[in-house]
């Protein structure tokens, strides 16, 4: 689809990745463009149009489906990220805080925008993924739980969508360069890149970005993922717990 001269809404808008969608949006001549955001005073970006919206509110979310009726491009961005395990973990706060956000607060969106795309000609979807739904990192285990179950929602949501018309692109990454990754000292890529990327494959049809090097690896090596990916990470896990690293 053509970005330019299309509605658009982003959520998650107020900074981060968010924010680099919806400014790379504006740049692309996207007609309008919807920043949702839980706080949308935070929302300052010239030429985005806050919209008050917490993801996981599922009223709220039909709300804003309605409001903005002349969406065509969905970008499902807002996430949460609790750098939380799975057994050592206290309870499991996080790991249902990450799922109702990036699982069931991205379901609500879909479902509550299907229609509004296929009223607009189909438009497309663009789903916010990562590498971690491609394999576990005990350091963020459940949040990886979570984006592997919104890389399933994707891909249904593609198979239910495509009489419609609408474009579902799966957008995944390693580290990024915001605040969800400000503890790593490993190599980002920048928010900009992302969004390029996404976009570009919105206008060119695509339905996957793999949008760096770890990304596009580890995605190449899941049919060997037990020889290939898990050794190196339960290798550096084990020397953690042991104290050794
Ligand atoms: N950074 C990375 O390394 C990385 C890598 C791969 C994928 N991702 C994904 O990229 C997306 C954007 O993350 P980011 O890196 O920009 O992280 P970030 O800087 O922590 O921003 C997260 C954004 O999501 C919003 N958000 C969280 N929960 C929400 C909810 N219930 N309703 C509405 N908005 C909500 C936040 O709003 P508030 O300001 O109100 O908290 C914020 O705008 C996420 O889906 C994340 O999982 C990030």
């Amino acid at each position: 689809m053509q970005i330019a001269g299309s509605a658009a809404l982003v959520t998650g808008a107020n900074r981060g990745l968010g924010l680099a969608y919806a400014r790379e949006l504006v740049s692309r001549g996207a007609a309008k463009v919807y920043g949702a955001a839980r706080h949308p005073d935070q929302v300052t970006e010239p030429g985005v149009i806050p919209v008050a919206l917490d993801i996981t509110d599922a009223q709220r979310v039909a709300e804003v489906a309605k409001q903005c009726a002349d969406v065509s491009l969905l970008v499902n961005n807002a996430g949460v990220m609790k750098a939380s395990n799975f057994i050592g973990a206290p309870n499991t706060d996080a790991a249902r805080a990450e799922m109702e956000t990036n699982y069931f607060g991205t379901l609500s969106m879909c479902r509550a925008f299907a229609p509004v795309l296929a009223a607009n000609g189909g438009g497309a979807l663009v789903n916010m993924l990562s590498v971690g739904s491609f394999y576990t990192n005990p350091f963020t285990a459940s949040y990886g739980a979570s984006k592997a179950a919104a890389w399933s929602l994707t891909n249904g949501v593609r198979l239910e969508l495509h009489h419609q018309g609408t474009l579902v692109v799966a957008v995944h990454a390693g580290f990024i360069d915001t605040d969800m990754a400000a503890m790593v000292s490993e190599p980002k890529i920048s928010p900009e890149s992302v969004a390029q990327q996404a976009f570009d494959a919105v206008e060119a049809g695509q339905v996957e970005v793999l949008a760096d090097e770890r990304t596009r690896t580890i995605k190449a090596s899941l049919s060997r993922d037990q020889e290939l990916v898990y050794p190196p990470v339960q290798e550096f896990w084990d020397s953690i717990v042991q104290g050794t690293h």
